[in-house]
């Protein structure tokens, strides 16, 4: 049996997690820095580098105790290495780097896209490649063909915002705090879809891409003239982005070639409306649909540890030393 220790600190949660190449989750935990940033309505890096530098030691050692694991009966040690906000991946990457020179230990540098594009092969042994993967998050917002530990065709990207970023910034507009995916999804139950006439950037496009800032500027708008409810501007954009999401998904699908199933990862998988419409669209198409627990879709350490057991079982190479933590890294 394999064991790998995963770290994860590319945004604003210090994440450490033990994962066997059985699929067990030793032990994880995890310290979200939400409240370090609300008052400011978005994550900001230097508060973000600051916490995990203080935070990750105590939560390794943490993992390490309520596993009843020691370094040394770690088989590597797996790091988030990029994309991310460069404090925190550095935080993350130096500390594994130690761990790994201390324990004489392979250090595995993990990128934390490939981490959430793993991570429903974590949740679900079944699960085969390829399959067709929506990474909607608050930095991302990409559909990827997951053909194998580190092979992924991107069919799409966002061109401005990430969907969790169009969520967040319509929260703040509307006055719901920080982070504002779940507020806005609870404000949208009790509006009306159809109130607010809202744009759906790029449908219909040849090529399957997001786009979410003229959709966040005609939110903005909407409230400024004062002639909606908030509830009916949530449940509109809500709308809009549901809309988006399956003219795209469709355009991808049809150029993707066979897949095992459809499945959708990162924090804006937690939406229900979204998972509803994702279901619809599976079915129409005659796959299986599948999501990680929430727990696995948002940021996390397990994801990363298991990308790490992943590149060892595929016969992946240590990382050396001296490799570089990287702001932008693409799949
Ligand atoms: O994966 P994640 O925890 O962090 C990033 O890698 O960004 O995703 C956080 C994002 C935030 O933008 C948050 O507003 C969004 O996921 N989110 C949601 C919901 N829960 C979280 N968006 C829509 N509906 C939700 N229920
Ligand atoms: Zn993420």
């Amino acid at each position: 049996m394999r064991i790998v220790l995963g770290i994860e600190s590319s945004c604003d949660e210090t994440a450490a997690a033990l994962v066997t190449d059985d699929r067990r989750i030793l032990a994880q935990a995890i310290a979200s820095q939400e409240e370090a940033h609300a008052p400011y309505g978005g994550v900001v890096p230097e508060i973000a580098a600051r916490a995990h530098a203080e935070r990750l030691a105590p939560l390794i050692e943490k993992v390490l105790d309520e596993a009843e694991v020691t370094l040394d009966q770690c088989d590597a040690i797996a790091a988030t290495a990029g994309p991310g906000l460069i404090g925190g991946v550095m935080v993350g990457l130096v500390t594994a780097k130690a761990l790994a020179m201390a324990g004489d230990k392979p250090l595995l540098a993990i990128n934390h896209l490939e981490g959430h594009a793993l991570s429903p092969r974590l949740a679900d042994e079944t699960l085969e490649y390829p399959y067709a993967l929506l990474l909607v998050s608050g930095g991302h917002c990409q559909i990827l063909r997951v053909e194998g530990v580190g092979r992924y065709r991107r069919l799409a990207t966002t061109i401005d915002d990430a969907l969790g970023e169009a969520f967040d910034k319509t929260a703040k507009i509307l006055g719901l705090g920080y982070p504002g995916g779940p507020a806005v999804e609870r404000l949208a139950a009790q509006g009306d879809a159809k109130a607010v006439r809202l744009p759906r950037p790029l449908r219909g496009s040849a090529e399957p891409h997001f786009s979410f800032a003229g959709l966040k500027s005609a939110v903005l708008r909407a409230h400024e003239s004062g002639d909606h409810r908030a509830e009916d501007i949530a449940a509109s954009f809500q709308q809009a982005a549901v809309d988006c999401i399956l003219d795209r998904l469709e355009k991808a699908l049809a150029g993707m070639g066979d897949v095992s199933a459809l499945v959708v990862a990162g924090g804006v998988a937690a939406n229900r409306t979204i998972r509803t419409a994702l279901e619809g669209l599976a079915a129409r198409h005659g796959l299986r649909f599948t999501a990680p627990p929430l727990p696995l879709c948002t940021d996390n350490a397990a994801m990363i540890a298991w990308a790490g057991i992943e590149k060892l079982q595929a016969g992946a190479d240590a990382d050396p030393l001296d490799v570089s933590a990287r702001p932008r890294w693409p799949l």
